[in-house]
């Protein structure tokens, strides 16, 4: 099986290309890079005047399955990663049962087999039933594929527990992905604590709930020669942290959300639980301070937290409902329009930090369109202008932030391991 992708503008933050050029597929292989490729491809894919870029990589997905197919499962979740343009996703383990031994991330691999149109990369839990008291089978677990740790939707509260885990993980290079949150300091709150909380009379959660715990774990990262990934960073303060400890050498990095890139929290006006989410949404200040932290290398890529809930879950009140958006289908369209077309970071620099950047942290031979890699790529339509509409999403969950909102841009090809399994809206199975 071969495709050539003709015409098209290659940007790959890899390697530094960006000119026009042609992409020749072998198999599941990126064959060759090359302007004017003459090959008899069984399939071929016209991309003039569009961009051809590796397939996305999103550290940070919530596919439910199994225990809560009814908000997502992996059939629905990895064909809404491949509308948005992603080709490799990692599933967090906070599902029911917890992913936290390798029977569970067995079943993650086969119903991948049989469901899945991207690349799934199993996360395991770092603590037993991400109870927070006893670690897991870090080596067990890593032999059975698990890429990263995680016991994202809970904060690792107990130091000790923390600090095994850093220690455990650091014989195997692989990443403990960190939910920074105090509960001490956020139980019971809604939304960032401040003035639009005190005015919308929705109980806070104070910046440094998050940020102290960030400090915390640099500081045990630095102690242990573990590897921190810190989740879903949300406050300057927190920003700070990471890049001082960068410059002392510790071994951290650090993603920011589509959401907390675009959005503040003047978004809970209207008492909408579609904006809630955990880290809640910052001030303007906070918002400012991750996009300069995307600009000066501290952040350290883009993930969605795509964290799908029912309608009937989020149609509550506000201390009632779920934190969680969904971000896998609107998520370039979102940081192209408002962080791209108005001049805040270039195309190149936000395709580096959903390619190359997550593949780097995870160790991964993924995000680059080096010939040899895997032919995981998408094909993007700049121009396209259009409303977003969760209704027309793969997901199956419609609680999305941005309804409404007029965007440009929109992946109109996505090739999974040389297959194209996503083509001008339609799934292709
Ligand atoms: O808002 C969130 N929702 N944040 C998390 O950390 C977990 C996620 C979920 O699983 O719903």
């Amino acid at each position: 099986m071969s495709i050539l992708i003709q015409n098209g503008r290659v940007i790959d933050p890899a390697s530094g290309r960006d000119e026009a050029m042609d992409v020749l597929i072998e198999d599941s292989k990126i064959a060759r890079v090359a302007k004017g490729i003459q090959a008899n491809a069984d399939e071929t894919i016209d991309a003039k005047n569009k961009i051809v870029a590796p397939g996305f990589v999103d550290m940070h997905v919530h596919l439910r399955e199994p225990g809560r197919e009814d908000k997502e499962n992996i059939h629905s979740g990895t064909r809404a990663a491949a509308a948005g343009g992603f080709t490799s996703v990692c599933a967090m383990p906070n599902t029911t049962p917890v992913c936290d031994t390798a029977q569970g991330l067995q079943f993650l691999a086969s119903r991948a087999r049989d469901n899945a149109v991207v690349n799934i990369l199993p996360v395991a839990a770092v603590t037993v039933g991400q109870a927070g008291e006893a670690i897991v089978e870090f080596g067990d677990l890593v032999y059975y594929g698990a890429v990263a740790f995680s016991d994202d939707g809970n904060p690792i509260m107990n130091a000790e527990i923390m600090c095994r885990a850093l220690e455990y993980t650091s014989m195997f290079n692989v990443p403990i992905l960190d939910h920074c949150d105090n509960v001490d300091l956020s139980k019971d709150g809604q939304m960032r604590s401040g003035a639009n909380s005190v005015r919308l009379g929705l109980k806070g959660i104070p910046p440094a709930s998050e940020s102290s715990q960030v400090a915390r774990d640099i500081d045990l990262a630095q102690y242990t020669g573990g590897r921190v990934h810190i989740c879903h960073v949300s406050v300057r303060q927190s920003v700070r942290h990471v890049a001082n400890a960068k410059k002392s050498g510790v071994n951290v990095t650090c993603e920011a959300t589509p959401h907390h890139l675009t959005l503040t929290d003047a978004a809970m006006e209207g008492y909408d639980a579609n904006f809630k989410v955990n880290p809640p949404l910052g001030s303007e200040d906070d918002r400012r301070a991750l996009i300069e932290g995307l600009r000066d290398g501290t952040i350290d890529c883009i993930a969605t937290d795509h964290a799908p809930h029912t309608d009937m879950e989020k149609d509550n009140v506000m201390t009632e409902a779920p934190f969680g958006v969904i971000g896998l289908e609107s998520a370039f369209p979102v940081l192209y329009t408002d962080l791209v077309l108005t001049g805040e970071i270039g195309l190149n620099l936000l395709l580096e930090k959903i390619t190359i950047a997550p593949s780097r942290i995870l160790n991964l031979k993924k995000g680059t369109l080096a010939e040899g890699a895997d032919a995981d790529i998408v094909v993007l339509d700049l121009d396209e202008e259009y409303a977003i509409d969760p209704q027309k999403f793969f997901s199956r969950s419609h609680n999305c932030p941005f309804v409404g909102k007029q965007v440009k841009g929109r992946p109109v090809a996505t090739i999974v391991g040389g297959r194209v399994v996503f083509r001008d809206g339609q799934i292709v199975t």
